[in-house]
């Protein structure tokens, strides 16, 4: 049994470090979790003896979660102390599937096509008391583990609810939370329940402090809080209280509700530069990157390159409708470049996703079969989750397509400038909050606009090399600006850790 209230510094997440699955034999293997959120996190080091919360995913998971007691074996997740929930199925369903990704990430993302959807009834009403169980089941587990005045940093729209719940059971704990999706503007968010929508934001506000990928997430929150809650909201004092310790210059916001205030901060997360550096130039990606080339055809063809979870949020479809447009335009283009999407299926388990995965791939054919001639392929799709490819694709690319509809930050905005060979455009929707940071040298788009998509991918492939070199150093600065050691480094000090 681990030690009861012996945690200094908890994480709590619904995807942990570690993912589990069974080998053909029927083995259990553990793989390293990936993406900026994993990094970011592990940045303490086991040796900090920080516990990492999390639950299991799969039948797999549930495996190792039950085989392990309390905490896994270290050996599997590289020393940090990982202590995976074994959260029923259903629940699980209902709370990660029902209504973290088919509520609250269609709201922050503004999602919904409002004329059908969304319609809360029963299912909806069975999935919410499903989420309050696994809320709470967080809540108990980082309440019995927590030293006494112990820093609790809780991540994401799965967990909104165990802030609050978190502080009934312990009021001695410094909580944090941060949002790694956008936050909905007040009208928008109003589309969920009322006590959805107030349950959501008193869960956050149990927090000392709340964080957000950028000020204008930061700002619909805050505008959230006082059009739904009525809360009072004022703005943060500039500077820092020199004798706060815990008065952190990136709080924006103080919040007030219910005779308590919450601290709103900003933490914007960058590329580890470093590592994808030398990710960047293993045996594999050297590899990939021969074989991308030949599936390219001929060494004079330009590259416009897109990685992307098949998420909706991330607009592929009127990427690729972009790209047509672009061909249909400005016919010189065509046979002298190719657009390689990479687009790894996600969410598969929920029909839309499946079904937007189905329409990436039918607008891709139809671009291939409407332009394609005998040695040329206008659209290379690859669907096969593949990092080391990711990777290639980002050296190789002379314009990087990042259009999303909406996105709490995109960590590929700036991985591709990190990682590009020979200098790379960067075409970004101005509703990534990446785009904050890289709008000075980057393409700016609005992402519902496809024409003006295509003409910023035009502009991309005509782009001088030396402004094209210039650029890209510019934005790999400012990608790595923010390591992601440093982005968990700074929510703890401004907890007082
Ligand atoms: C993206 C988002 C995160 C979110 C994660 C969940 O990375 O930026 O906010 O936590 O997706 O993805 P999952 O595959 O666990 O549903």
């Amino acid at each position: 049994m681990a030690a009861e209230r012996s945690a200094q510094v908890l994480i709590a997440s619904n995807r942990g470090p570690v993912a589990h699955s069974f080998t053909d034999g029927g083995a259990l293997l553990a793989r390293r979790g990936g993406g900026g959120l994993v990094s970011g996190l592990s940045a303490l080091g086991p040796e900090a003896g920080a516990v990492w919360t999390c639950a299991a995913l799969g039948d797999a998971d549930r495996e190792a979660a039950g085989r392990a007691g309390p905490r896994l074996d270290p050996q599997d997740t590289g020393g940090q102390a990982v202590r995976m929930l074994d959260i029923p199925a259903e629940v699980l369903d209902d709370a990660y599937a029902g209504v973290a990704n088919s509520v609250l990430w269609f709201v922050h993302h503004l999602l919904y096509q409002t004329p059908l959807e969304p319609a809360f009834g029963a299912d909806f009403a069975r999935q919410w008391e499903a989420y309050e169980t696994y809320n709470a089941t967080f809540a108990e587990a980082l309440a019995q583990e927590a030293a006494e005045g112990a820093a609790v940093l809780v991540q994401d729209y799965h967990l909104t609810l165990v802030p609050a719940l978190l502080r009934e059971r312990r009021p001695d704990l410094r909580i944090g939370h941060f949002s790694h999706t956008p936050w909905a503007p007040p009208d928008y968010y109003r589309l969920l329940p009322d006590d959805t929508a107030t349950a959501v934001l008193r869960g956050i506000l149990g927090a000392d402090r709340a964080a957000f990928l950028t000020r204008r997430w930061a700002a619909a929150f805050a505008a959230c809080c006082a059009e739904v809650l009525g809360a009072e909201v004022t703005p943060s004092p500039d500077a820092p209280d020199p004798s706060n310790p815990s008065d952190a210059p990136e709080d924006v916001f103080r919040i007030r509700h219910a005779g308590r205030t919450t601290r709103i901060g900003v933490h914007g997360l960058g590329a580890d530069g470093e590592f994808l550096r030398e990710r960047a130039h293993r045996a594999d990606v050297t590899d990939r990157l021969s074989r991308l080339r030949a599936e390219i055809g001929g060494d004079e063809r330009r590259t416009i390159v897109r990685v992307d979870r098949t998420e909706l949020s991330k607009n592929i479809v009127r990427g690729l409708e972009a790209y047509r447009c672009l061909l249909t335009e400005w016919p010189e283009w065509r046979g002298r470049v190719v657009h390689l999407a990479l687009a790894y299926p996600s969410r598969q388990d929920l029909t839309v996703y499946r079904d937007y995965t189905a329409e990436v791939g039918r607008v891709a054919e139809r671009i291939n079969a409407d332009f394609g001639t005998p040695d040329w392929t206008p659209v290379v799709l690859h669907v096969q989750d593949d990092f080391a490819r990711s990777l290639a694709a980002y050296r190789l690319a002379d314009v990087a397509l990042v259009n999303p509809i909406r996105d709490g930050m995109n960590l590929v905005a700036k991985e591709v400038p990190v990682v590009s060979d020979a200098g790379c455009a960067l075409v970004l929707s101005r509703e990534a909050g990446a785009h904050v940071e890289l709008a000075g040298d980057a393409l700016t788009v609005n992402p519902y606009d496809v024409r003006a998509t295509a003409r910023a991918l035009h502009e991309g492939l005509v782009m001088g090399p030396e402004v094209r070199t210039a650029r890209t150093e510019r934005l790999a600065a400012a990608a790595t600006a923010l390591p992601p050691s440093e982005w968990f480094l700074a929510q703890l000090r401004a907890l007082g850790g």
